[in-house]
């Protein structure tokens, strides 16, 4: 047994060469760089997903805001509930919008294409103190594309949602149902409810922007438009958010870490309003206030749950650049030799409170890809 050991080793380290990282430290989150030029987004195309999630280009899946009834019961219909089971966050849908007449002139100069949950999760890691995620990473054609790559454990997680968990997830969905109606003019049910949940159906608004220097396309849902008024353009853009009343200054500062999320999950699209409802524990509607998304790092300077967007746009920037070297750097070494350049899948991982890794998948690792 003794004498077999060194040869195992020695296969091990044979199979498995070292791979080759490369960092990007943490942020300080002392002191308020100077922000980069963040250019208004503007909405290349949009689409939708019908009943059975397949994509479409139309706005069947447009919703039009209407108010929500006074104390609405957020629990209302959840076991009628189509869940659409939880998914790898593929670019597939995103990638096609590229691909039509309306979008290729922009793709072609494009620096970034991503999700908008993928960019407000890269934007906010500076404050993120709990969850890491990783990235999968292709540069073709000088365009970088980053998805979220979800392993098997996490997926099935996310998967086995907890009842409690799960009956939350659904109260943000029933505000949704009874803040919209699918036409302009609402034929309302009773007790002002908008219809049964299938989470399947989606309406999403890919928007082009530029971050400094960096030209982006991204895709995200969009909740509803205002004033049964659809532009083809965000200024009619309506988020729709629930969280837990607030009862007291922990719970205040709570809520206001909250908003760094909402706000650039908004921000990214040019969604220029949120529109929250406070509720119960058991998901009864008590306030509904509305938010202009660009007023709401003025709301929470100065206050315990603070956050400053320009740690977050100049770490964005950093990201970006950090990403954009290393990918476009043909000369990167040996180990790389193995790929066609086009094939070449880098992986992201960020760990909270520390930074972000990078380094290049080999064969194996792509299998799971
Ligand atoms: P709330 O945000 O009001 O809780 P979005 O707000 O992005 O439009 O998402 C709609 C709803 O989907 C959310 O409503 C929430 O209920 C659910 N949801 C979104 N992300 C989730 C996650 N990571 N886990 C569980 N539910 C989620
Ligand atoms: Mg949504
Ligand atoms: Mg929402």
């Amino acid at each position: 047994e003794a004498e077999q050991r060194p040869a195992q080793k020695q296969r091990l380290e044979c199979e498995e060469p070292a791979k080759i990282t490369h960092r990007l430290q943490y942020p300080s989150l002392n002191n308020s760089p100077r922000p980069p030029l963040f250019q208004h987004p503007n909405q290349l195309i949009s689409f939708s997903y019908s009943s059975s999630h397949h994509q479409e280009f139309t706005n069947v899946a447009l919703k039009y805001f209407v108010d929500p009834p006074p104390s609405a019961d957020l629990s209302f219909r959840y076991e009628s509930w189509i869940k659409r089971p939880e998914s790898r966050g593929r670019l597939d849908s995103l990638l096609s919008a590229c691909l039509r007449d309306e979008v290729k002139m922009d793709l072609s100069r494009a620096g970034i294409v991503s999700w908008r949950g993928v960019v407000t999760k890269i934007l906010t890691a500076p404050y993120e103190e709990r969850d890491g995620w990783e990235l999968n990473v292709m540069s073709v054609n000088g365009t970088i594309y980053l998805e979220e790559h979800l392993s098997e454990e996490k997926l099935k997680e996310k998967e086995d949602m907890a009842p409690r968990q799960r009956l939350q997830s659904y109260y943000g969905y029933a505000f949704e149902s009874y803040c919209t109606s699918s036409t302009p003019e609402p034929s309302r049910h009773p007790k002002g409810w908008g219809g049964d949940i299938n989470t399947n159906v989606q309406w999403c608004s890919v928007v082009k922007t530029k971050l400094g220097d960096n030209r982006m396309i991204i895709g995200g849902e969009v909740d509803c438009v205002r004033g049964n008024k659809y532009t083809g353009q965000p200024d009619t853009f309506v988020e729709l958010k629930t969280s837990m009343a607030i009862r007291g200054a922990s719970d205040e500062a709570r809520f206001e870490k909250k908003l760094l999320k909402f706000y650039f999950q908004s921000f990214l699209l040019g969604v220029p309003e949120i529109l929250v409802g406070f509720r119960t524990p058991a998901g009864i509607i008590t306030t509904i206030q509305s938010f202009k998304t660009i007023q709401i790092p003025r709301l929470v300077r100065g206050k315990p749950g603070a956050w400053d967007p320009n740690i977050c746009l100049d770490w964005g920037t950093r990201f970006i650049a950090f990403l954009k070297s290393l990918l476009n750097d043909t000369d990167a070494e040996g180990v790389h030799e193995r790929h066609e350049k086009q094939q070449r899948v880098w992986r992201v991982v960020f760990t909270p409170k520390s930074g972000v890794e990078v380094f290049l998948l080999d064969r194996d690792d792509l299998e799971e890809v």
